[in-house]
């Protein structure tokens, strides 16, 4: 039921997000932006309509988000959003990645699926790398999740040598939040 997005998906997934953010639940997507993140999607289908979608959007070596969660009014309770999320955990396992986070008013639904509530200010390499151009930036209102997966081993953080011409390429640091 679950499969990757395709480009003929594109349309439908417009729709689906679109509808939410029409009543502020989620963030507006134009076409451009699903093309160039459609290898983040997968999508729900049932009897060949898609009527769920979510992405899946690596953030940093540890971190990835799901985003664009969302499933048709018309076909929610029925298991299909948590399938979704499901869906995200076993691409950050393939994929290698230790954190999964998501920014949403979904708070009870994520806690099911294992999520905890952090406090933003936990994600800063989320926060430099989206928020800084999201048009929520000064007034977000959205509860930050985080789920880890403990069985997939943490990556060192990459460090960034010269080239062999002596160019230095920047690599965002940060220090771990204390317990
Ligand atoms: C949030 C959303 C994806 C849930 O999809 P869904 O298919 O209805 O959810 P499921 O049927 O898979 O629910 C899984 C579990 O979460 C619970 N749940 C679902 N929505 C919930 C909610 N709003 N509050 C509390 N629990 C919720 C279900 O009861 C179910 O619990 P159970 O396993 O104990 O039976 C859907 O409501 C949606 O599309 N919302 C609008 C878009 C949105 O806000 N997306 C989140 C952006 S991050």
């Amino acid at each position: 039921m679950i499969r990757p997005a395709t480009i003929h998906d594109v349309p439908s997934i417009q729709q689906i997000i679109n509808s939410h953010a029409e009543l502020g639940k989620m963030l507006f997507k134009s076409f451009g932006q699903l093309y160039e993140s459609l290898r983040d999607f997968g999508v729900y289908e049932a009897d060949g309509e898609v009527v769920g979608c979510v992405a899946l959007t690596i953030i940093w070596a540890d971190l990835a988000e799901v985003r664009s969660l969302a499933v048709d009014e018309t076909c929610r309770g029925r298991g299909i959003g948590r399938q979704l999320v499901e869906w995200s955990i076993q691409e950050a396992r393939r994929l290698g990645i230790a954190r999964l986070m998501a920014l949403t008013y979904e708070q009870a639904f994520f806690e099911k699926l294992g999520f905890v509530v952090v406090p933003k200010e936990t994600l800063p390499l989320k926060v430099w790398s989206d928020c800084v151009r999201c048009p929520k930036r000064d007034g977000c209102d959205e509860i930050a999740v985080l789920k880890e997966l403990p069985d997939v081993v943490r990556v060192d953080q990459p460090a960034a040598p010269p080239t062999p011409r002596g160019v230095s390429i920047p690599v965002l640091s940060y220090a771990e939040p204390e317990d």
